[in-house]
């Protein structure tokens, strides 16, 4: 009997040896974002090809899985049927003789005007960009095309169309992130491009063959960094459509690097006619990049980005992976004296990840509150609620005994929000890391409402309904288990909800 309890003991150790080479997932991985889609192991940067077909989403995302910076783009893959509970799939493309799988979109193609459709069966399009890097020195103005691929499988096999690229190279040095939707006023596929220092737009009735339609952007908007990653979509304002052109640009966001900006206005099917052509920021953190949004979601607009910023994105200190997704983001607007905003909100889906916590009222604060007693263990996993009508200036502060802390809050005198990631911890593997980043307040009512939702090593800020969004990442070094609520000045919080939140992503990995 003793000899079979210590065999089996000695079984049991030899498979989670294996299984912790096998799996890195499962070996102790202190930044391992629990709510947040991040891959078992190597490196990811954008979402692509996001797209919701027959009850599932798919997330499609740039991947390299031979390490853990950026090297040869593939198109990674996982599932999932609420947005939160994410599984990896099979690599879905894979570089060939015209280059790197580059960003781009996925649509479901229910009329089969591509014609890839057989026996009924719907044909989920890929159009993303072919970069090919044998070109990069004698032909920079050829290296980037488009070009598709589609499957017949609801997403699990994928087949690279034989005609690629469907659309060559015009000479323009970047050339890429094809997002593609369909227009059906004019019953046509428009895809929108980022072209260098502007966005073109193309047309096509069968996703093959693509005609020029316009331009926009030369004279508009932030021009720090190449436009990316843009996006065109349509949201509704007091039952009139209003269209929404996202671009993504590096660097050039309003803390540092990578960042996404925005435009509101009309599109016609051929020309975008923005409303103003000042840049709007959809999130002031430094951590929300190459956000776009899932495709065939009906009355839903569902945002998502890389939580990173090509800044540091190759220097992050995780182990055997890099990068992350930010949570998705239910997109409106809303208008703030005469202009149009984008608001952005967790999606409800993530409520299946609320667990029991606490409600506060009156909450008067002179100095400093600590909330570490009354939520009990705070696990680094939770989403804090909060109103209030003084408009004074408050921080609420995570922090652990090693003396790292990350301030998030409140400044009266400037009327903005700020994370502040300055003693965070690890901070010096990028000197423009450790920073105070601020955003301003847009909302003019007199209530300040706000809903932080931290996972480990993230934060996502949502402020006065989505009015302002911020996101930033930070590496403690161990778990911010302390909860402060500081305010120098006094404040009266009128409400404050705490609810630690389920790990759910990791469910997946072990
Ligand atoms: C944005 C981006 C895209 C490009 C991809 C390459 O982060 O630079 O423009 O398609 O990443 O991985």
């Amino acid at each position: 009997m003793k000899h079979i309890a210590l065999l089996a003991i000695v079984l049991l150790f030899l498979i989670n040896c294996l299984q912790a080479q096998t799996n890195p997932g499962t070996s102790p991985e202190p930044y391992r974002p629990q709510f947040h889609f991040s891959p078992k192991a190597h490196w990811i940067n954008d979402p692509n090809g996001m797209v919701f077909y027959k009850g599932t989403y798919h997330l499609f995302y740039q991947y390299y899985p031979d390490g853990t910076v950026w090297g040869p783009m593939h198109w990674g893959h996982a599932t999932s049927k609420d947005m939160v509970h994410w599984q990896e799939q099979p690599i879905a493309l894979y570089p060939d003789s015209l280059g790197y799988i580059f960003s781009g979109s996925a649509v479901a193609d229910v009329h089969n005007t591509s014609g890839f459709g057989k026996d009924g069966q719907v044909p989920l399009v890929a159009i993303f960009t072919h970069h090919n890097p044998k070109l990069e020195k004698q032909k920079p103005d050829q290296v980037e095309s488009q070009s598709l691929a589609y499957s017949l499988d609801e997403g699990k096999t994928w087949t690279k169309y034989a005609g690629n690229p469907v659309l060559p190279n015009p000479g323009i040095t970047d050339f890429r992130d094809p997002k593609v939707r369909w227009y059906e006023p004019q019953k046509k596929w428009i895809m929108t491009l980022a072209t260098k220092d502007r966005v073109t737009f193309y047309s096509s009735p069968n996703l093959k063959n693509w005609s020029r339609e316009s331009d926009f952007g030369s004279d508009a908007g932030g021009h720090g960094g190449v436009w990316e990653c843009p996006d065109l979509v349509p949201l509704k304002h007091n039952g009139k459509e209003v269209w929404v052109l996202i671009v993504n640009i590096n660097p050039g966001g309003p803390n540092g690097g990578s960042a996404g900006q925005y435009f509101v206005g009309d599109y016609d099917g051929k020309t975008f006619r923005p409303y103003s052509k000042q840049t709007k920021w959809i999130d002031y953190g430094t951590d929300n990049y190459a956000a776009v949004t899932f495709a065939n979601t009906g009355n839903r607009t569902i945002l998502m980005g890389w939580m990173n910023n090509w800044q540091y994105a190759n220097k992050v200190p995780t182990a055997n992976w890099r990068g992350a997704m930010t949570l998705p983001r239910e997109l409106g607007l809303a208008q703030v004296g005469k202009e149009l905003w984008l608001t952005s909100t967790p999606v409800k889906e993530l409520d299946v990840l609320n667990k029991p916590g606490i409600s506060l009222k009156n909450l008067s604060i002179k100095e400093s509150y600590d909330l570490t007693a009354k939520t009990k263990s705070n696990t680094g996993l939770f989403r804090l609620e909060l109103t209030t009508q003084n408009t004074a200036d408050f921080s609420v502060v995570l922090a652990n005994k090693q003396g790292n802390e990350l301030r998030i809050g409140y400044d009266k005198s400037t009327n903005s929000y700020f994370i502040d990631r300055t003693k965070s911890g690890k901070t010096d593997f990028e000197s423009g890391f450790g920073k105070r980043h601020t955003a301003p307040r847009l909302s003019l009512d007199k209530k300040i409402s706000l809903t932080l939702l931290v996972d480990v090593a993230s934060v996502e800020l949502f402020a006065d309904n989505g009015l302002t969004a911020m996101t930033d990442i930070f590496f403690p070094d161990t778990d911010l288990t302390k909860l402060y609520l500081q305010s120098a000045t006094g404040i009266v919080i009128d409400t404050l909800t705490y609810k630690p939140l389920a790990a759910s992503v990791k469910a997946d990995l072990e």
